[in-house]
């Protein structure tokens, strides 16, 4: 039987119900990794609550107040899905009460917002802080991680990571907090999915020197839900073009796409690395497939290998079958109760390090937007 580490959720809409059934199917995992077990769970709204107390016997205490889970000794850990005004006081008083945290991403409004919850993180080096990211465990995702890292693919010639949506594409969609600049922060479409575009290439060590950003608002106006129209102010388009130094010295060109009016695209998740050696494509659209080239001199072919569920953390489910979004999630669950065991997954959870990396640049991209000038990011 696995170690249990009892976790508490602050926040249990859209994400915090995706890590308790997460949580509810362990035994899917063959390898002996600590199991979360939800103890306890804090949300403003009765229903979300409600929810939990229906399906989860384990859950005993139930809170509109976060504070009155971080003073329980029956917690060790936390999960925070909140709204990204709240993440930097939050959080930190999460990591201040010595419980370890899964933080969601953008992990601070903004970088003031950041850097006060790395401070905190660095004051308790006791606890294991991370920041959700679920893409990079896609197998076929894996596969390609892989191959940089047996460097397959020669010098790079460009690197390509993607997160889109058309969700905003109906301009009749009611606004919610995440198209509220005072909720969801100054970055827009970037707080919202670009980490997602950064863990994969951070972790490979392309690091941007420098960004130049194109920033689009598209629907500036959208119903409040109550029969009225209000501003709807945030980024909803983001293309960030950077410069990257590769291993012997050379730039190649970054670029990172953040979208929520890309027409067709649901939840599209997608990473491209074109090298002079080899290329290789994986997107979530196609998310049993590994998509690279083979090369008789001059000519490159793309084939598509069927990649099947060979995922990091082996599970009871069958090579034969295929891998989706849920399981992404499982896996990234493992890699971080990996962790709070002291084990090394491997392939680990966007770090509190690689945050202030990622504010460092949609802070630069934001700047860069408004001049019209490329902004060089400090090492
Ligand atoms: N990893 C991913 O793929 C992914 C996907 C979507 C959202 N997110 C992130 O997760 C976080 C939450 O997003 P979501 O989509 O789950 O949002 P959501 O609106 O569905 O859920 C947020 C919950 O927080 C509750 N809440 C708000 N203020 C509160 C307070 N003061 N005290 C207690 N509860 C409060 C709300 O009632 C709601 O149930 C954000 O940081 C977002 O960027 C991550």
């Amino acid at each position: 039987m696995s170690k249990k580490v009892r976790f508490g959720i602050i926040g249990c809409g859209l994400m915090g119900k995706e890590f308790a059934s997460a949580a509810a199917r362990w035994c899917h995992l063959n390898e002996e990794i600590p199991c979360p077990e939800i103890v306890a769970v804090c949300d403003k709204n009765p229903a979300a609550v409600d929810w939990f107390s229906k399906h989860f016997p384990s859950v005993t205490f139930t809170t509109e107040n976060y504070r009155e889970l971080l003073t329980r000794d029956d917690i060790d850990a936390i999960y925070c899905a909140l709204p990204h005004n709240l993440h930097a006081q939050v959080y930190c008083d999460i990591i201040n009460a010595g419980k370890h945290l899964l933080g969601e991403k953008p992990f601070g409004i903004d970088k003031e917002a950041n850097e006060t919850i790395v401070a905190a993180v660095k004051a308790h080096p006791e606890v294991i802080v991370r920041c959700a990211s679920e893409f990079p465990y896609y197998p076929a995702c894996q596969q390609l991680i892989q191959w940089i890292q047996e460097d397959k693919f020669g010098k790079i010639i460009q690197v390509t990571s993607c997160f889109k949506h058309s969700s905003d594409m109906d301009p009749e969609k009611p606004i919610n907090w995440k198209r509220m600049i005072e909720i969801n922060g100054e970055y827009g479409c970037m707080g919202d999915l670009g980490i997602h575009t950064q863990h994969l290439p951070f972790r490979m060590g392309w690091k941007p020197v420098n960004v130049y950003a194109k920033l689009s608002k598209l629907i500036t106006e959208r119903p409040d839900g109550k029969g009225g129209r209000v501003p709807c102010l945030t980024w909803d388009n983001a293309v960030l073009t950077c410069d990257v130094k590769d291993k012997d010295g050379s730039l190649f060109p970054m670029m990172l796409e953040t979208k929520r009016m890309s027409p067709g695209s649901t939840n599209e998740w997608s990473i491209e690395v074109l090298g002079l050696k080899a290329s290789a494509r994986f997107s979530t659209n196609d998310p049993n497939g590994f998509h690279y080239t083979q090369s008789w001199g001059k000519e490159q072919a793309w084939c598509r290998l069927n990649v099947g569920y060979k995922p990091l953390f082996p599970t009871i489910t069958g090579g034969i079958f295929e891998f989706g979004f849920t399981d992404a999630i499982l896996q990234m669950w493992a890699a971080f109760l990996c962790e709070i065991g002291g084990m090394d997954p491997k392939f680990g959870c966007f770090t509190p390090e690689e945050t202030l990396l990622s504010h460092a640049l949609q802070t630069a991209a934001l700047e860069s937007h408004k001049t019209g000038a490329v902004v060089a990011l400090n090492d």
